[in-house]
């Protein structure tokens, strides 16, 4: 590419990614020749928004999840990464200021990552360790002020009782928990959540998307969750993001996604992912019954 482009289109991402909390410009990934993962997906999520990221299994969720965290670098000739106006990569390559960049998001896993055998609180405040000095992470040692801001993020996601408790004698639902208070002390202006509710029964998934939803109205954290219940998506969601074969196929508002695109999305898959009332769809194709699902 020509030095005069390629200094245009830096301006240019530099330009649009103040703006939003995240920014991807034409992002792709082949992990083997001939299959992309991701395949030129841009994307921008505003301050505050909560997007939920649909599609089959295999659709890229996760991948495109990773890369905007900066776990993986796209392709060489792929575009860009930016989070909270910080450059996570571009070009395949991850940027030099992406430990930085990683300290504003939080990342949230369907199996949690907490370390079991140690207390909630202390699995809680490892979200302050990249601001700590290496010394005290490497012993754990928090001050008394950062316990009481553990404790005050796990009071905000309603298991401070659970505290001193270690980590794996908590519920599954109780460990999502924790792991987004974790989310709460790192201070994240985004919040990336791959599938947090998979393993979960419903009344856990219900309490950890609540959870979810609340830091996303009251600290106007962007979030952007994948999941495979597409009636919580719509429940939860203002805007869905669906990806097919790597490739952004509808980015908009969750009330305009009708049974015929969630049928071409999921294809065979469609009937495990929504209750039988939403699927029977009647001949008018539109809103009526995703929207009475919701109201359900
Ligand atoms: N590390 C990897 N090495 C090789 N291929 C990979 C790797 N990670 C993902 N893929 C491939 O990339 C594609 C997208 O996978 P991804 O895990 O992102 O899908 P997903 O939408 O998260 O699926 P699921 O709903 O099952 O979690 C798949 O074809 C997958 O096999
Ligand atoms: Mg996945």
């Amino acid at each position: 590419m020509p030095q005069k482009q390629n200094a245009d289109i830096d301006e240019h991402i530099k330009g649009v990614a103040m703006n939003y909390a995240i920014d991807v410009q034409g992002l792709s990934k082949s992990f083997h020749a001939g299959a992309k993962a991701l395949d030129d997906v841009s994307l921008q999520v505003a301050d505050g928004e909560m997007v939920a990221l649909l599609g089959a299994s295999g659709s890229g969720k996760s991948t495109l999840l990773r890369h905007l965290a900066g776990f993986v670098a796209g392709d060489a000739a792929s575009g860009s990464v930016t989070v909270n106006g910080q450059l996570i990569q571009r070009r395949g390559k991850l940027s030099r200021q992406v430990r930085g960049a990683r300290a504003s998001i939080g990342f949230v896993f369907q199996q949690f990552n907490l370390v079991g055998r140690l207390p909630v609180i202390t699995n809680v405040l490892t979200g302050m360790l990249p601001r700590v000095p290496l010394w005290r992470s490497l012993t754990r040692w928090f001050r008394r002020d950062e316990v009481r801001a553990g404790l005050d993020a796990l009071a905000q996601v309603g298991i401070d009782d659970y505290a001193f408790q270690r980590a794996s004698t908590l519920s599954g639902g109780q460990q999502q928990r924790a792991a987004i208070a974790r989310t709460l002390v790192q201070n994240a202006r985004v919040i990336l959540a791959d599938e947090p509710i998979a393993s979960l029964d419903p009344e856990s998934s219900r309490r950890v998307m609540d959870t979810l939803a609340q830091i996303n109205r009251s600290r106007k954290v962007a979030v952007v969750v994948s999941l495979h219940q597409v009636d919580v998506a719509l429940r939860y969601c203002p805007r869905v993001v669906a990806l097919r074969h790597g490739k952004v196929v509808y980015d908009g508002p969750s009330a305009n996604l009708t049974p015929a695109m969630l049928s071409e999305l999921y294809g065979s898959e469609l009937s495990e992912l929504l209750p039988e009332a939403a699927i029977a769809a009647p001949a008018m194709p539109g809103l009526a019954p995703l929207a009475r699902l919701v109201a359900a």
